[in-house]
């Protein structure tokens, strides 16, 4: 394990109390910018590549560089996700790091095994989180593999598949009526029981639980792995409060400081709100809130503003921030699945889009290494999305007459 040493705001580097998960910077707060705090680690000798050893099972592989020892995690066995190539976005064939394959079918589980094995190490009694969707999902499951209780904090009208998810897995699901509700309510939980939270709750929002977004640091160490140890040239992600974007970018950039690569890729974040594009053209450090009229079909990434901590990650790594429709994403969702077959949640397809949309812009060129992370599985919003879920067709039992409805329904001459 990497030893701890304190927790550090991501813009300022004013030092906090490891035990400081329950606020944002002070400073910055000052400023007017709602900045995450980050863990530093003690200092250490550089780490050679050459000491991570054989493959193994899981993301804990990295234990070295995650401050918990690898024999103490709440694991399932994830990370380790495969690396897919696909064609039909932007100029030519891409490579899509597919974290559907994780253990609650999401790139969450990153965050909550970290988040998760801290909290059990440190005498949590509680694991809460306020979620809709996958991180509610993956907070839950590792909660039950730690044997501890969970509480999810969710909106009426959270996808089905998702709600249903984390009751089996046995949290204790509560819809309250609105966003900051759910943020007041977790707040004061933190505050006078000392729950242990995984998610953002207050707000404007910070980004999650800064021990947990660790656990985002290993899609860049297996990227970087499954490329040969040569960083690609873009990474794409969709973003809502952007712990992916920044754990990944952390991870990149310590492998670029020990030498373990060259670059750091730049970083693309695929959002619904222009949240992030419109702090970039105007030089903001702090994501203003972005007016909208209606929810995106895209729930999981539905914010209408970005965080400072994603800004800080595309702004280092050179990146961009792409806003995109509901009819980009469909788009994208239905031609990955036929033409590819990888079908995301459509929240992930983001992703796809925005490799599009900078394809077509010329800032990605033909040639370009580009990574898309399609983050969630297509399962998950099934019905909340737009997914046709027609009834089949029916034929009788003969071959002629399913030939019939072929033709009929799909235009299939056999
Ligand atoms: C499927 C999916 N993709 C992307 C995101 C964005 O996550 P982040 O907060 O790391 O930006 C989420 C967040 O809930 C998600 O569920
Ligand atoms: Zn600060």
């Amino acid at each position: 394990m990497a030893r701890p040493e304190c927790l550090e705001c991501i813009r300022c580097r004013q030092e906090y109390p490891l035990d400081a998960l329950d606020r944002q910077c002070g400073r910055c707060a000052a400023d007017g910018v709602a900045s995450n705090l980050t863990l530093r680690y003690r200092a250490a000798s550089v780490p050679r590549r050459e000491e991570l050893g054989a493959m193994s099972g899981s993301l804990w592989r990295y234990a070295a560089h995650l401050p918990l020892a690898a024999d103490k995690p709440v694991t399932l066995g994830e990370g380790m996700t495969p690396m897919v190539v696909v064609e039909g976005f932007g100029h030519g064939p891409i490579r899509v790091k597919d974290e559907s394959q994780n253990p609650t079918w999401s790139f969450k589980d990153r965050l909550a095994t970290v988040a998760v094995s801290w909290a059990r190490g440190t005498g949590a009694r509680m694991i809460a989180t306020s979620s809709t969707g996958n991180a509610g999902a993956a907070a839950a499951a590792y909660a039950a593999r730690a044997g501890l209780p969970c509480v999810v904090l969710t909106s009426k009208g959270a996808a089905p598949a998702m709600v249903s998810q984390m009751r089996a897995y046995g949290a204790m699901v509560v819809a309250v009526p609105a966003m900051d509700d759910r943020w007041r309510v977790l707040s004061q939980a933190v505050r006078e029981l000392g729950w242990f939270p995984t998610s953002p709750f207050f707000g404007p929002a910070i980004g999650s639980n800064p021990i947990g977004i660790e656990g985002y640091k290993t899609l860049a160490y297996e990227i970087a792995e499954q490329s040969g140890w040569q960083a690609p040239d873009w990474c794409v992600l969709p973003v809502c409060y952007g712990d992916a974007l920044y754990g990944m970018w952390k991870g990149f950039e310590d492998m670029r400081r020990w030498g373990w690569i060259e670059t750091c890729p730049r970083l693309v974040a695929a959002e619904v709100s222009g949240s992030l594009a419109a702090a970039a053209d105007h030089g903001m450090d702090m994501p203003p809130a972005m007016p909208r009229n209606s929810a995106s079909v895209a729930a999981s990434i539905d914010t209408n503003r970005g965080t400072y901590q994603a800004r800080h990650a595309l702004k280092e790594s050179g990146g961009v921030a792409v806003a995109l429709d509901d009819g980009a994403l469909i788009d994208a969702r239905d031609r990955l699945a036929a033409g590819s077959g990888l079908l995301a949640e459509v929240s992930s397809a983001a992703a796809f889009a925005a490799v599009d949309a900078l394809g077509a812009s010329g800032t990605i060129l033909p040639g370009d290494d580009v990574v898309a992370v399609m983050t969630s599985s297509g399962l998950k919003d099934f019905g909340a999305s737009g997914i046709p879920q027609p009834d089949a067709p029916e034929a009788m039992p003969d071959l002629e007459s399913v030939l019939r409805v072929l033709d009929d329904a799909y235009g299939c001459r056999g």
